[in-house]
């Protein structure tokens, strides 16, 4: 389980696909000198997420895990593994054993098929460690953050906080906490220069591990 003197595990969720996961994972892997998984990708593109992130978090490769899977077409995992012939062995999604921090980066949104009868949120289920949501922060996040929220807490799935990704919203932050009952970890500018410098900067900006620290602690005491 997650030990606040210097082991963090999380799993980074969205509320949609391309909602900012690995850009967020890249934030926290950096700042937290963390181990990054992928379990499952589906499209390899000009670069899968580990890619992305051992580039942006410029971590030693030893930090990213290699993916259980990886699936050819970028479509959701039961489809991409069908089309690959492939079958998912639930035994490879289990989390892998590391002596230190750990951020588990999902394949799109909780409701994403793993196979035709397994959605991710029961593997986040099962895998047992705080969930931090990815949400956006225009116009749509209300009801795809407060459907994803409503979705975890049905299953009893320990919430962690949101993190707001985009140009800064007037009401949707004060919104979204109020319904959703959830802290808000951080707000995450849009960045126009994608690099660990801005990365940095951000995450000492937005003081992010302090925040992380006193959520855990909070959560302890309850
Ligand atoms: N705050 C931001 N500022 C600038 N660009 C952003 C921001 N957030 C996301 N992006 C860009 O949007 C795209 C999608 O982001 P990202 O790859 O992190 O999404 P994802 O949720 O991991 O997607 P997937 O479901 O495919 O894993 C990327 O090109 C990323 O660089
Ligand atoms: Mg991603």
């Amino acid at each position: 389980m997650t030990s606040i003197k210097n082991q963090f595990k999380f799993i980074i969720c969205g509320t949609d696909t391309d909602i900012g996961k690995t850009l967020i994972s890249a934030l926290f892997v950096r700042g937290l000198n963390s181990f990054y998984w992928k379990p499952i990708q589906s499209g390899i593109g000009s670069e899968t997420d580990s890619q992305a992130v051992k580039r942006l978090a410029k971590v030693e490769q030893g930090k990213i895990i290699n993916e259980a899977y990886i699936f050819r077409e970028p479509v959701s995992p039961h489809w991409a593994a069908e089309k690959d012939q492939k079958i998912i062995n639930f035994q490879q999604l289990n989390l892998p054993n590391v002596d230190g921090s750990l951020i588990v980066e999902t394949a799109g949104g909780l409701m994403v098929p793993i196979t035709r009868n397994y959605l991710q949120i029961e593997q986040i289920k099962k895998w047992g460690i705080p969930v931090i949501l990815i949400c956006k922060s225009g116009l749509g996040t209300l009801n795809h953050t407060l459907l994803s929220v409503e979705a975890l807490k049905k299953r009893n799935i320990n919430i962690l906080g949101l993190v707001i990704n985009g140009k800064k919203h007037l009401d949707n932050p004060k919104t979204l906490t109020e319904f959703s009952n959830l802290p808000i970890i951080a707000e995450f500018p849009y960045i126009q220069e994608i690099d660990s410098n801005n990365l940095d900067i951000i995450w000492r900006e937005l003081n992010i591990k302090n925040k992380l620290i006193s959520l855990l602690k909070s959560k302890e005491n309850k």
